[in-house]
């Protein structure tokens, strides 16, 4: 088990690039396979996440060259050539939550699924539903045994579907399938996120023909084939809005360069609500804190609202603010396992429900914490920054997972950071 030992009360100051967005590259790698050629996926993390997939696209037969580059812009070229229908094992499938987009593009491009019910962050029920029933919209026979979820049809048929819940995996992944199919898709309620408006124009570089993505309708007409093409992934906001947070949070200044600053509105109006100062220039948000932040409300919603992945971070920033905050998630059921281990810092949180309530306190104490999922140990981290004294996080893999070099950009920024695997 990796740990992170962090001797915190250190303002950070600095400047750091923020990588490719996670939750876009987990949607293009897997979209490669709908081409006949080789596409060039440009601007990926490097992060787990990504080499999880690559491994995926090679056990499916692909050749993958490139390695993601310590810069940050790592690029892979994908050549789904020699592309075949076949099984995936679970053990690398319950390594991310986004493999479930295979089944969208092995049902467009084989006619056939097979794919174990993914993994990914235990945050509460993740259901795929959604998913499910726009392939069974578009003609498809979907059934779920022993784990697999299989899903069938010859050539799939364009239809429209109202998603119930505006959900992101099941826009893409209904994305995914109509592409290749027979006539028009109309996806109704569709989520807005970014990146399903950047996979949207990755397909359409490939020759497919999306309409209205980062709308709550998505017109895909369906083509024969698609081509190769290259496409650099969007910045990621979530991995940004951490940075300014830990800025925050230990008072100090932080630049993220590499940011489309639009993505992070809803993060940067909460921000500058608790006090923050913000600047935009071009694609850098620079952040400055040097008082005691103000407690504020966040309720997390779909895009454009504020993002769910950044509920964990803020919420150690609002355990130091004066007065009281309520953080309401209205995502994942179960999305406050890191307030147990931020009691151990010192805080003052109360959970009931789908609520926390935080009384700010005026400072956090270190202490040995765990990593329960991703964005939880992010909040870890930028807990212990903030505290006085020693904090050592373990499970730090699950933060692997979704950020890049976060030692080597943490040090950067003046932290006392050391990494033990
Ligand atoms: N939902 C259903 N049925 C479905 C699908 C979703 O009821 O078929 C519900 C979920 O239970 C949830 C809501 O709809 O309450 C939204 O879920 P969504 O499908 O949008 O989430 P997801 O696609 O599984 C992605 C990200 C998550 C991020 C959410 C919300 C990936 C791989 N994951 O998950 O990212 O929290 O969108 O923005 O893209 C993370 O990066 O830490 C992370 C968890």
């Amino acid at each position: 088990m990796a740990r992170l030992i962090i001797r915190g009360g250190k303002p950070l100051r600095g400047k750091v690039r923020v990588g490719g967005r996670k939750n876009s590259a987990v949607a293009v790698l897997p979209a490669t396979l709908l081409a006949d050629g080789p596409s060039t996926v440009e601007n990926l993390p490097a992060i787990e996440d990504v080499r999880v997939y690559a491994e995926i696209l090679t056990h499916l037969g692909c050749r993958v060259a490139g390695v993601p580059a310590p810069s940050g812009n790592g690029a892979l070229v994908v050549d789904p050539r020699d592309f075949a229908f076949a099984e995936i094992p679970y053990a690398l499938t319950k390594r991310l939550r986004a493999s479930y987009y295979l089944l969208g593009v092995m049902l467009a491009r084989c006619g056939h699924a097979e794919v174990p019910l993914p993994g990914g962050c235990d945050i509460g029920l993740r259901p795929i539903d959604q998913h499910l029933k726009g392939f069974r919209a578009l003609g498809a026979e979907v059934t779920i045994e022993h784990g697999v979820v299989r899903a069938s049809a010859p050539r799939l048929t364009g239809a429209t579907v109202y998603l119930d819940v505006v959900s992101v995996g099941a826009t893409i992944n209904i994305m995914l399938a109509a592409t290749l199919a027979e006539g028009t898709t109309i996806i109704e309620n569709a989520a807005k996120e970014p990146h399903v408006v950047d996979l949207a124009n990755y397909l359409n570089a490939a020759g497919a023909r999306v309409q209205g993505a980062g709308t709550d309708v998505i017109r895909i007409r369906g083509v024969e084939r698609l081509q190769g093409c290259t496409h650099a992934i969007i910045p990621d906001e979530i991995e940004a809005a951490t940075y300014m947070i830990a800025g925050a949070a230990t008072r100090g200044e932080v630049s993220v360069e590499n940011v489309i600053p639009k993505h992070l509105d809803p993060v940067v109006a909460k921000l500058q609500e608790a006090g923050a100062e913000v600047e935009e220039r071009g694609d850098v948000l620079s952040i400055r804190m040097d008082r005691r932040p103000r407690a504020v409300n966040v309720k997390t919603l779909p895009y454009p609202g504020f993002p769910t992945d950044v509920q964990q971070p803020i919420t150690v920033l609002l355990s130091l603010a004066e007065g009281t905050s309520i953080v309401t998630e209205s995502i994942w059921e179960s999305r406050f396992k890191h307030v147990d281990e931020l009691k151990r810092m010192g805080t003052n949180i109360r959970v009931e429900g789908r609520t926390a309530i935080i009384e700010g306190v005026d400072r956090l104490t270190g202490a040995p914490v765990r990593a329960t999922d991703l964005r939880a140990g992010a909040a870890l981290v930028i807990a212990a920054l903030a505290a006085e004294g020693q904090t050592e996080i373990s499970g730090i893999e699950l933060v692997d997972r979704g950020y890049e070099r976060a030692t080597e950009k943490l040090i950067a920024l003046g932290a006392d950071v050391v990494r033990e695997d």
